[in-house]
């Protein structure tokens, strides 16, 4: 069966950094609602000037306009054979209509939370830098590029995120623990979550995840086969 693989983790966790690692690994697409996202934002209409202003608050832009987004998202050609959910759900009322799309599309859902305690996340997030062009992720405190501001692999200049000022970074985190936390609870309590020490270098915390969600070739990395396969 194919999968829809749910990356979990606070703001800052290194859930768009896995993903992107698990995406290849699969050849499934990423779906990043933040970028799908802040893509809608720049929009000049009602709705792109709404979502503009609630990322910038740091809040957690409203479920309706997820369900749109997830539904119209995942129903891509490229997401047929399973996907990467980067960002979604978020809220328990997300992760209800995340079942419905599971069910419709014949997926199982695998749920892995990245897990890094609340003190690092200001650091990665203040830190971050990300590609203009092929959109790999830096850190100028602990993955710094090769030459400071341009990527290493296409020379592209590198960009910060307007929500990674501090005083947004703190009411992100807010929203996190408000609304994403008793989701985290909910999967716990239905056994249905793996998570991971996120702390480890980057690799490490792939071959974790590898063999939480069973990539191809796992074995071969060190990780487990697909359970489900
Ligand atoms: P989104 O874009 O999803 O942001 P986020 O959840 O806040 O997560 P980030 O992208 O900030 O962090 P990440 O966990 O991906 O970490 P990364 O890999 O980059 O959402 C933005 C906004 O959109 C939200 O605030 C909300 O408003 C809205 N939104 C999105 N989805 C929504 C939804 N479902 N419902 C409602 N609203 C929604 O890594 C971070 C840094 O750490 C990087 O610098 C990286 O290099 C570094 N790093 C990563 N891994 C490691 C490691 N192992 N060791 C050392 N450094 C590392």
């Amino acid at each position: 069966m194919s999968k829809i693989i749910v990356m979990l983790g606070a703001p800052g966790a290194g859930k768009g950094t896995q993903a992107r690692l698990l995406a290849e690994r699969f050849d499934y697409p990423q779906v990043a609602t933040g970028e799908i996202l802040r893509e809608m934002a720049t929009a000049e209409t009602p709705l792109g000037r709404d979502i503009r202003e609630t990322l910038a608050a740091g809040q957690l832009v409203g479920d309706e306009v997820l369900a749109d987004v997830i539904w119209k998202r995942t129903s891509q050609p490229d997401c047929r054979d399973g996907y990467i959910l980067d960002g979604f759900p978020r809220t328990l009322q997300q992760e209800r209509l995340l079942e419905e799309v599971a069910a419709q599309q014949a997926k199982r859902i695998y749920v892995v939370r990245v897990v890094v305690p609340l003190e690092s996340l200001m650091k990665r997030l203040t830190g971050r830098r990300t590609c203009s062009k092929c959109g790999e992720i830096y850190n100028i405190y602990l993955r710094p590029p090769r030459r400071e501001g341009v990527c290493d692999f296409d020379g592209a200049p590198l960009r910060q995120r307007a929500d990674d000022r501090a005083e947004t970074v703190s009411t992100r985190l807010a929203a996190y623990e408000e609304s994403t936390a008793p989701l985290v609870e909910y999967y716990r309590a239905s056994g249905r979550l793996t998570e991971v020490d996120g702390e480890r270098p980057v690799e490490e915390v792939f071959r974790q995840l590898c063999a939480a969600v069973g990539c191809p070739g796992a074995q071969a990395a060190g990780g487990a086969e697909d359970p489900g396969s």
